[in-house]
């Protein structure tokens, strides 16, 4: 048994989103998001679920933040809907839902918790979606409004802020993969859409500067590792493509104003380009506070010839996985942060989500996930390995404070530190619930 000490300053967090947990998707003056739309066409979503209710957190976030208090935590990540800001993405403001958010941020500060923002976890305002959603260039625009009213709403209250959460779920999972919303399957498409949200991104940043908000503005995407099945260089390359896919794509074009060569070239050999007008690389490329980094899994890769996208195909060593049947491969999390120490410098990072899905029943009131307890010591084992290595990692902050409405999932798969019952939604804290209360409390951990 060894300890692993963490930094006083280490920042300790648990997250959520706003359509996974709030609910009251018809109150208080909330319009229709993409993902209302999607939940509700019948065979999208996993027994017919949707988050019409959720946790009901928008009702129950007092007795949320109690849970937060009672688990030390330092930092709690929620994000915006913004469809219960502006019904419409654009114009008129809903004094109602902003009132919320406040509601919600003060209760926070009250009990001592930082308040850490999302501005875009996916629930795009339905009327955008309708005028072309993300593939439309004037819904940048419309973003940046949105975020420039945010900042000024909470200044002085919200110290950081993340413009989008996983930019590759956004695009390429949401309209190539197309199993979230708004659920298209066109690589191209994908393509336009990442490339808009990346100027999304970068016009919110300037604003967010020219706006001398005081804090930290960051970017949240979510990576994955493939680790070489051998030294063979066409190993080395498919892999390269499959982590380029999700790592550089998203960050070269904030770090270096470029995007990969060998990337322009992957996706033009499937008939795919990116369509760059003048002025948006520049957009783009803007000093960031921090990187938020959400990490859940990798493997070995080999190359496969006309293997999907990226000529790869992931090796099973025999990993463990979760109940969501994804590989647990802890050392991913060391290497894709030295990788992207490695490429971009030395940027604050902040684990913006990591967390395991295993789907424990209360039994005589009590939820003992052992599982999830060991994959959370596996990655923070893995992090102080990489920050030993010299990557400035300031927090972690765990997926998620609550199971919710797991996207295309419902609410089959739990992620929570905390167990809801959707019929009653009573919550009760598992076991690595007090897990996590120690490691928090203690600021080290054992291993
Ligand atoms: C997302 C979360 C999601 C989690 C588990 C991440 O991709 O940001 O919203 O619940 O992973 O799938």
């Amino acid at each position: 048994m060894s300890i692993i000490q963490f930094p006083k300053d280490f920042l300790w967090g648990a997250a959520t989103a706003a359509y996974q947990v709030e609910g009251a998707w018809n109150e208080g003056g909330r319009g229709l998001s993409i993902w209302d739309t999607y939940a509700h066409t019948p065979g999208n979503i996993r027994n017919g679920d949707n988050g019409n209710i959720a946790c009901d957190s928008y009702h129950r976030y007092e007795e949320d933040i109690a849970y937060m208090k009672e688990l030390g935590l330092q930092t709690y990540r929620f994000s915006i809907s913004w469809s219960r800001i502006s019904p419409d993405g654009t114009g008129e403001l809903n004094e109602e839902g902003l009132n919320y958010y406040h509601r919600l941020v003060d209760k926070l500060l009250e009990n001592g918790i930082e308040p850490f923002c999302t501005l875009y976890h996916w629930d795009l305002p339905q009327a955008l979606q309708d005028a072309g959603g993300w593939k439309n260039r004037e819904t940048i625009d419309a973003f940046v409004g949105y975020a420039g009213t945010m900042f000024k709403e909470f200044q002085g209250k919200i110290k950081y802020w993340t413009t989008f959460n996983e930019p590759w779920c956004v695009s390429f999972k949401a309209h190539y993969i197309g199993d979230l919303a708004p659920g298209e399957k066109n690589l191209q498409s994908a393509l336009d859409v990442a490339h808009h949200l990346m100027i999304a991104h970068g016009r919110t940043v300037q604003l967010f500067r020219q706006l001398g908000i005081s804090g930290q503005v960051g970017y949240a995407p979510n990576v994955s590792w493939r680790e070489p099945f051998s030294s063979k260089q066409e190993d080395i390359d498919a892999c390269r493509r499959r982590i380029g896919w999700m790592v550089e794509w998203f960050l070269d074009p904030i770090f270096k104003g470029a995007y990969p060569e060998f990337m322009i070239k992957a996706f033009e050999a499937m008939g795919a380009k990116v369509q760059i007008q003048q002025g948006d690389m520049e957009a783009i490329k803007q000093p960031i506070d921090f990187l938020g980094i959400n990490y859940y899994t990798g493997s070995l890769g080999r190359y496969k010839k006309d293997n999907g996208l990226f000529e790869i195909e992931d090796i099973d060593e025999g990993y463990e996985r979760t109940d969501f049947n994804w590989p647990i491969y802890p050392s991913g999390l060391y290497k894709v942060l030295v990788h992207i120490a490695d490429r971009y410098g030395s940027i604050p990072v902040y684990i913006t989500e990591n967390g395991a899905c295993y789907d424990d029943e209360p039994v005589e009131g009590k939820i003992q996930d052992a599982k999830r307890i060991e994959y959370l010591r596996k990655h923070l084992t893995q992090l102080n390995r990489a920050m030993e290595a010299g990557v400035p990692v300031k927090g972690y902050i765990a997926w998620s404070l609550l199971d919710n409405f797991e996207w295309a999932d419902g609410y089959s798969r739990r992620f929570g530190l905390i167990h809801v019952d959707f019929n009653s939604l009573i919550r009760t804290p598992k076991e690595s619930f007090f897990w996590y209360e120690k490691v928090i409390g203690n600021g080290w951990l054992e291993v």
